[in-house]
């Protein structure tokens, strides 16, 4: 099956009311990964790569290597986007290169660290949507700035820093047109996001049920979402790692996220962490071992199973035959006659 259009995705996320995860990669090995839990759990599901993956990887490589993916899994819808896009250039980048999906992070400048102006947000992420619906591409926008910093990107500090005003949320929805609507609630990209388990001073679930409230037909985006389980930093730790103890985002939060509008659940850290421990156990077990595959095969494995999980508790498992595909030519028709509105429903405060 061609890749789809995540708007499609998550408007049958919707309708059905689950989330679906949205998972990083930056090789062969996790993206076969997903397919394999996708493929196991009858999940639709969407790709996500980093500009730092892009870069890793090359984009040629990566997106071949999606295609592939896609074509030897017929019955999966496969969205492929872009994560946290810095400019216009980025976004229009990976539309040209075949994906059906870009998030605008207009949160942030485009140096990806200094917090931006509202104005300026909205400018730069209306540019997108302009652009990428023109062409059947769904966009993402970011209103509020996460926590922590990845790979460079991101404008440090804890998550509580930029909370989402859920006022700014309807006002961004409503001038920008997004599909989907990033919002800041206490999270924070890495493993690093909370020193306890997360109570509401610090995971701010009431800001998500309000902006929920106001905007009841956006499709939220939770960004930030590893749980970052225990297990999987013990393993770590056990064969030689050095982490230090850490708290993510309870799976039962992510669940109550579902329930008041979230439809795309962004997980990396969670998959890395597997991928590092698996390797680790074989290294510090058999270190006369060095054949890649002796490695990356269980380290493939145990990505597969973090991802097949999370697709379990997300509640898109068994969905991924509900519907067939919509050419993304006939999407963007339905973006330029008004019928596949953008226009954010608005409840009363
Ligand atoms: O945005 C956060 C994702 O975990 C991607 O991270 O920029 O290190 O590839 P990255
Ligand atoms: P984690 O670091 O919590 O996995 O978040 C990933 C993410 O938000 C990617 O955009
Ligand atoms: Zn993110």
């Amino acid at each position: 099956m061609p890749l789809v259009s995540m708007r499609q995705l998550l408007d049958e996320a919707a309708k059905g009311g689950y989330g679906v995860g949205a998972f990083n990669v930056n090789d062969m090995e996790q993206i076969q990964a997903i397919m394999m839990a996708a493929k196991e759990t009858k999940s639709p599901v969407i790709v996500q790569a980093s500009r730092g993956a892009r870069q890793f990887a090359e984009d040629l490589y990566l997106f071949k290597l999606i295609q592939a993916a896609a074509e030897l899994n017929p019955e999966i819808p496969i969205a492929m986007h872009q994560d946290h896009g810095n400019s216009f250039e980025t976004c229009k980048s990976a539309i040209l290169l075949g994906y059906t999906s870009v998030m605008m992070d207009g949160s942030l400048k485009e140096d990806g660290k200094t917090p931006s102006t509202f104005d300026e947000n909205v400018e730069v992420t209306k540019k997108v949507v302009d652009y990428a619906h023109e062409r059947g591409v769904t966009v993402e926008g970011e209103i509020g700035v996460l926590g922590g910093v990845e790979d460079g990107h991101g404008a440090g500090g804890s998550g509580l820093d930029h909370i989402t005003d859920p006022d700014q949320a309807v006002e961004f929805a409503e001038r920008t047109g997004v599909d989907a609507l990033a919002i800041a609630i206490g999270t924070s990209h890495g493993a690093y996001k909370f020193t306890k388990k997360p109570d509401g001073s610090v995971l701010k679930m009431d800001v998500l049920m309000a902006i929920h409230k106001r905007l009841p037909n956006t499709h939220l985006v939770m960004h930030g979402s590893s749980s970052v389980p225990k297990d999987l930093q013990d393993v770590i730790n056990q064969y030689g790692g050095k982490l230090k103890e850490t708290w993510g985002v309870p799976v039962e939060e992510i669940q109550l996220g579902i329930r008041n509008g979230v439809r795309k659940i962004n997980v990396d850290t969670d998959n890395r962490l597997a991928i590092t421990g698996a390797i680790r156990k074989v290294l510090w077990e058999t270190p006369e071992k060095f054949d890649p595959r002796d490695y990356m095969k269980p380290a493939r494995e145990a990505m597969k199973k973090v991802v097949a999980l999370r697709m379990t508790q997300f509640g898109q498992a068994g969905h991924a035959g509900d519907y067939s595909p919509i050419a993304i030519t006939e999407i963007a028709k339905g973006y330029k006659d008004g019928s596949l509105t953008t226009r954010p429903l608005v409840a009363a405060k």
